[in-house]
């Protein structure tokens, strides 16, 4: 049975890249949703808005039937995995409804487990992989509903302690509060008032104007992105994001622990993991925004930084093997325009392991870059954003893809896919964790292996044109996933172990896998979360082989 399917799907690459732009021909062609390439909104050409014919997309508004009926592709269909259907039945499970209406899914529905802390709320990250199951099954009310709700959310007063936080600022997570004496159901959200370390969430308002885009290009439904208050919400987001501070570089400055990594992990300064979330809402805002008086300030905004952020994320963040050697041996301590280590970082601060990580063909985008300091560590959600927004160039998305291939055991081992790779122990843990003991060494946010990255790593998977990397590890996942209870993340080196304290029926690992074996299934999927490259973004700087290999 796996062999039939493998070799089905075997059959089935090709250069998948020819699905991302074009619109499914035998759709019926509603609403077209335009997308507007920032190159063609250079500051002084706002006006002249003239979206080519290329730019505009045809939605497929083909509504899919229930979950036993998975989306079957237009080349060939597939025997479904039996783990599919568990899925989908695990994920309707996990459905929360506000009065009568679903709106998202709560983070985890594990009965076993005592202490429910917060995965009983519906988180907006986590709510992204079943959001985009549902749209890829044709059922977009639940996220149309979440999307209304969410951005109801917004508007609230938030505050911590006696501060008051922005007003863009969207939660982290809500739940439905039921009263069955007074029989009413109440929201209350958390905007990080109520999370460990206080942290507000700056993700949520990223992912919530990706998904915003996500649903509108898979609808072709237009209501939400066009409304006035949908479009004062992503500009209340991108204002607390694109004001005028002390900022010397373009990059957005964060507390630690404000993503999917939501404790100290040492990811404070200007980790990878929001640049590449900041860069892909940017374009994704670009694509909805209005040409009105208020959206226009923010479209001139927007497309000088990205302009900025991408010089500085290709120039900066990457590092390959040439680019490490380059660093090795740095000067230090060059003052004035002229200095090549502009951050002054000082070459024995490279950590031991990355020469030998590094191999010759590949490269990444670092985890972090600020003065004087490189985190060298390697990031799944960071660059794997990268390269679905198009911040990473076709060549150094090639480059991201072929360290993944090569460095395999390390970063997919037995469970893909590590959230961070390498673990940081003894001393450092100490002062970087603040001797945090659910982040100790290869657990956790600290190494551990999470099954939800599956979705992101197969749509750079598919973009790049490997879905063969992306099946060879799903197969891992189907060997263990399901026996397992689909939980949160795993242990170890190599992912084998269940994770210490991991949830059990985690919600977006279920999502995760559904999400992978759709998109490979029928990958003109992608589209929804794929930017394509813009060509004025082309890097004025080429600098080592592994990007033109
Ligand atoms: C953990 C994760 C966070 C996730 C939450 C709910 O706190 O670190 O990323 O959103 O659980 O699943």
């Amino acid at each position: 049975m796996a062999e039939a399917r493998c070799s089905a799907a075997e059959a089935y690459d090709f250069d998948l890249r020819k699905f991302l732009d074009k619109p499914k021909m035998s759709i019926e062609r509603q609403r077209s949703f335009e997308e507007r390439s920032f190159s063609d909104l250079s500051i002084s050409n706002i006006r002249g808005l003239d979206p080519s014919e290329n730019n505009v997309y045809s939605p497929r508004i083909a509504a899919r039937s229930g979950f036993d009926t998975p989306a079957s592709s237009t080349r060939c269909s597939f025997e479904p995995h039996p783990m599919v259907a568990d899925a989908w039945e695990a994920l309707r499970r996990s459905m929360v409804f506000f009065r009568g209406q679903p709106v998202g899914t709560i983070a985890a529905y594990d009965h076993a487990s005592e202490e429910v802390l917060n995965y009983d709320q519906v988180f907006v990250r986590d709510f992204v992989p079943s959001a985009l199951a549902f749209l890829m099954n044709g059922e977009p009310d639940i996220v149309r509903n979440f999307l209304l709700k969410t951005l109801h959310l917004q508007g609230w007063e938030k505050k911590v302690d006696r501060f008051k936080l922005g007003e863009g600022v969207m939660p982290a997570s809500f739940k439905v509060l039921h009263e069955p004496v007074r029989k009413t159901e109440t929201l209350i959200a958390d905007f990080g008032e109520s999370a460990i370390g206080r942290v507000a969430p700056v993700d949520s308002g990223f992912w919530w104007i990706i998904l915003l885009r996500a649903y509108t290009k898979s609808t072709g439904d237009l209501s939400l992105s066009e409304t006035p208050d949908f479009q004062r919400g992503m500009r209340l987001i991108l204002s607390l994001c694109l004001s005028e501070g002390f900022d010397t570089f373009p990059t957005l400055l964060c507390a630690d622990g404000c993503c999917m990594v939501d404790r100290r992990m040492g990811i404070y300064g200007y980790p990878i993991e929001i640049q590449a979330l900041f860069f892909m809402s940017l374009r994704c805002a670009l694509t909805m925004l209005k040409h009105d008086a208020e959206g226009k300030e923010f479209i001139e905004r927007i497309v000088k930084r990205l302009h900025a952020l991408s010089f500085h994320m290709r120039s900066y963040f990457w590092i390959d093997f040439q680019q490490l050697n380059d660093i090795y041996r740095y000067k230090t301590e060059e003052y004035s325009h002229t200095a090549v280590n502009k951050f002054n970082v000082i070459p024995d601060s490279i950590p031991d392991w990355v020469f030998d990580f590094m191999p010759i063909r590949g490269g990444y985008f670092l985890g972090n870059v600020g003065p004087a300091m490189m985190d060298f560590r390697w990031f799944a959600l960071g660059n794997c954003i990268a390269i679905l927004s198009s911040l990473a160039t076709p060549e150094q998305s090639t480059a991201i893809m072929d360290l993944i291939e090569a460095r395999w055991e390390e970063l997919v081992g037995e469970m893909p896919l590590k959230v961070c790779y390498p673990a940081i122990e003894g001393h450092e843990w100490r002062i970087v964790t603040g001797c945090d003991p659910k982040n100790t060494r290869w657990s956790y946010h600290n190494g551990g292996s999470w099954p939800v990255l599956m979705w992101m790593l197969t749509a750079a998977c598919i973009k790049t044109g490997r879905p063969q990397i992306a099946r060879r590890a799903i197969e891992l996942m189907e060997s263990r996933l399901q026996k397992d209870g689909w939980p949160e993340y795993y242990d170890g080196k190599l992912g084998r172990f269940v994770g210490k304290q991991a949830r059990k029926f985690q919600t977006w690992s279920i999502g995760g896998y559904l999400v992978a074996k759709m998109m490979l299934e029928d990958p003109s999927h992608l589209g929804m979360i794929s930017l394509e490259e813009d060509k004025a973004m082309k890097p004025l700087i080429k600098r080592s082989s592994s990007w033109t290999c």
